[in-house]
């Protein structure tokens, strides 16, 4: 196929205006979202992981006030999936973390999401939706979402979610 017939690439990137569309994002990927769905967040300090976090979990039809995991490393919340959130800001060393069970067969049955993923790199499911989050400068509300899907399920679901109308 030539470059003219071939059909456009779609966009695997959006824009949010502000942390409500971020939220709206996340909720659609919570309804969309099945058994053994992953997330894999990746962005600085304030790019808006826990926006979309608590967006996947209001898609999920979770009723808990979802905040970063603070003193544990991992906050489970049940929904219509079971959502295990995951903070790898703060771990010392990952590999003893999923040494001790942080990434479990148990999460193959819910929805994933796991803030700072870059750092389980190497331990994460090889089937994510990695979803990569930064603040452009000059528009404080301004976040750009980027993401790439690794295997069917995750594909579908990023066209379900992801792709603008
Ligand atoms: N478009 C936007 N999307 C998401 N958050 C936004 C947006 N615009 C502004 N914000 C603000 O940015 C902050 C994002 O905070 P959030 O806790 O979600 O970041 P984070 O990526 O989880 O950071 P951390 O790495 O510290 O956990 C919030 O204060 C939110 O109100
Ligand atoms: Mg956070």
């Amino acid at each position: 196929m030539d470059r003219a017939t071939a059909p456009a690439a779609s966009p695997r990137a959006r824009l949010s205006t502000g942390p409500d569309a971020t939220r709206e994002i996340g909720r659609r990927i919570g309804a969309a979202a099945g058994p053994g769905t992953v997330l894999a967040l990746i962005g600085p300090l304030g790019a808006g992981k826990t926006q979309l976090a608590k967006g996947v979990a209001d898609g999920l039809g979770v009723s808990a006030i979802v905040n970063s995991p603070t003193f544990v490393l991992m906050n489970e919340h049940p929904g219509r999936l079971r959502l295990y959130h995951i903070d790898a800001y703060r771990l010392d060393d990952p590999e003893e973390a999923v040494e001790a069970g942080l990434l479990d067969e148990r999460q193959a049955d819910g929805v994933t999401v796991v803030e700072w993923a870059d750092r389980l790199d190497g331990w994460m499911p090889v089937e994510r939706l990695v979803i990569r989050l930064d603040a452009p400068a000059g528009a404080p509300t301004h976040r750009t979402l980027r993401w790439e899907a690794h295997g069917p399920a995750h594909d579908r679901l990023a066209r379900e979610a992801l792709a603008v109308p």
